[in-house]
């Protein structure tokens, strides 16, 4: 969905003079086309979601931009330095890791980020599926290709639900609880999940594919009924829709900040910053691992972001991976 040529050109001139009226005749002089033709693409840009105002003889002026994925419009509020500037913005796909995995496979550059308005199949961890309701929530995938060890890369899981957590504190005043490793809750319910795929070699990492799903304006009736219960949005926990855009962008430049932290400085603050965030460590808990149930009380994680979990007989248990329920009663 990428707004092309003159049209492309006609928005950034009303975006470089927001507040100001830009005349017909100017616009066609500088960007040699016919004033109808001016007329044609401001039609199209409103259809597009742009509020512009055309007044006679002074002009357009661009009020206010669409809440939407537009390339243009997620470009013009970024302030990382690399990561989203290889940008795939899409109206629908199947699952925006699919598509960064297959952009990965193809060589695309680290910091490569795929977003979508919607997803067909938007998958969730451990072969569920993931709800994305059309224009309602921040659906996306970003590529990474660290060197580092492939046991490390869970690590990033931890990180980007760091990185979300602080970003959607911050923006929204909203501070979501971290649920090991990487599930973002509110009011005890799941705003935001994140699945983390790997392609490596025994010791080298080919990449990463993070893929975020972030509940922003889904409203009750958006949730079945199974999902009723256990997973909410920022709508509802506020109480008022919230911008996506800026939304994201914070996101991002969060993933950026921390991702560069970890690069520079190991897992440690990462850790930190976690913990500040969890709401995992002094409950009972129920994992589920590949391998078996076990019931206990989490107490940490260790340097490298595996759970600790004390048994009933005082054995503390590491796990790597798996899925954790909080239970009151253990
Ligand atoms: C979970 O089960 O908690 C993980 C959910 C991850 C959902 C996101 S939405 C964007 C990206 N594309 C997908 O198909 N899944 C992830």
């Amino acid at each position: 969905m990428r707004l092309e040529g003159t049209k492309q050109q006609i928005l950034e001139l009303l975006r470089n003079n927001r507040g100001q009226y830009v005349s017909g005749e100017e616009l066609s002089r500088r960007l040699a086309v016919s004033r109808a033709a001016v007329w044609k693409h401001i039609r199209a840009l409103r259809q597009e979601g742009y509020q512009i105002e055309a007044l006679t003889r002074r002009g357009y002026c661009l009020k206010s931009t669409p809440d939407c994925f537009y390339p243009e419009e997620v470009t013009a509020g970024l302030v990382t330095s690399w990561l989203g500037r290889n940008l795939y913005c899409f109206d629908e796909v199947g699952s925006t890791n699919q598509v960064a995995k297959e952009l990965a496979d193809g060589g695309a550059p680290e910091g490569t980020v795929v977003i979508a308005e919607s997803q067909s199949s938007g998958r969730g961890r451990r072969g569920r599926s993931w709800l994305s309701t059309p224009y309602k929530g921040i659906w996306f995938s970003l590529i990474l290709r660290p060197r580092v060890a492939p046991a490390r890369a869970c690590q990033l899981t931890l990180l980007a639900a760091v990185a979300t957590a602080v970003a959607v504190r911050e923006l929204t005043g909203l501070p979501p609880g971290i649920k090991w490793p990487n599930d973002l809750l509110a009011g005890g319910r799941k705003l935001c999940g994140i699945l983390t795929e790997i392609k490596a070699e025994i010791d080298l990492i080919e990449y990463v594919v993070l893929g975020i799903g972030l509940n922003v304006n889904l409203e009750a009736s958006d949730f079945g009924p199974e999902l009723k219960s256990v997973a909410t949005s920022l709508y509802l926990e506020l109480g008022r829709k919230q911008e996506r855009l800026p939304l994201f962008q914070k996101i991002m430049a969060e993933l950026e900040t921390w991702y560069e932290c970890w690069q520079e400085k190991g897992f440690a603050p990462v850790r930190r910053a976690w913990k500040e965030a969890n709401i995992t460590l002094g409950c009972p808990v129920q994992v589920n691992s590949w391998q078996e149930v076990f019931q206990g009380l989490a107490v940490d994680i260790d340097a490298e972001g595996a759970l600790l979990v004390r048994g009933a007989g005082g054995e503390i248990r590491r796990f790597n991976s798996g899925e954790v329920t909080l239970s009151p009663t253990g």
